[in-house]
């Protein structure tokens, strides 16, 4: 296994789409992740497997102003607990960092433990709670924060 960080290109959205659709009970809907390629204030960065090819995991960051929210963070189940998702969201800040991006955001159910996790690796931190933010099954959105260092 050699895993490698960078963003999508167009010949990476038909395995984009079959993660989300493994990893989601609401998955996004085939159209957006063709057109988040083309878009200027937001990417999907990935993580592949340069020895099978295969898309191990990914996630999208949108910038509004100096703020980063990730959505769709996922990782192939047989990819799962060996860092990856960590390493991904890493290079995803780093990325955006670069960009101008201060401070990032994002979601995530409470009962996710592996995700929290992961978040709370990246220096994320608990910052409330959005109640019914999720649905099937219906659940509260822990709300997490990520600031830049020194504020
Ligand atoms: C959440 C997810 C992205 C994590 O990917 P991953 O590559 O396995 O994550 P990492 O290996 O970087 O880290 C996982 C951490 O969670 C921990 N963990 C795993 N299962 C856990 C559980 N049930 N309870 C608590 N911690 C758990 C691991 O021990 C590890 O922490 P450690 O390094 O301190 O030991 C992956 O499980 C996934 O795709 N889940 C389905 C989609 C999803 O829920 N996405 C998040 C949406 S907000």
């Amino acid at each position: 296994m050699n895993i490698v960080y960078r963003k999508i290109r167009e010949d990476d959205v038909e395995g984009a789409i079959a993660l989300e659709q493994a990893s989601f009970a609401d998955p996004w809907p085939r159209s957006a992740f063709a057109e988040i390629v083309d878009k200027s204030d937001a990417d999907y960065y990935l993580a592949e497997d340069t020895d099978t090819g295969t898309l191990a995991g990914g996630c999208v960051v949108f910038r509004i102003l100096d703020e980063g929210d990730i959505t769709n963070v996922a990782v192939d189940e047989r990819y799962r607990g060996q860092g990856i998702a960590t390493q991904l969201l890493k290079y995803a800040i780093e990325q955006n960092e670069a960009l101008g991006i201060e401070d990032f955001t994002l979601e995530v159910r409470q009962s996710n433990a592996a995700a929290i996790r992961v978040y709370e690796k990246c220096g994320f931190e608990s910052a409330g709670v959005r109640p019914g933010f999720y649905d099937h099954p219906k659940e509260d959105g822990l709300i997490m924060w990520r600031y830049k260092e020194g504020r």
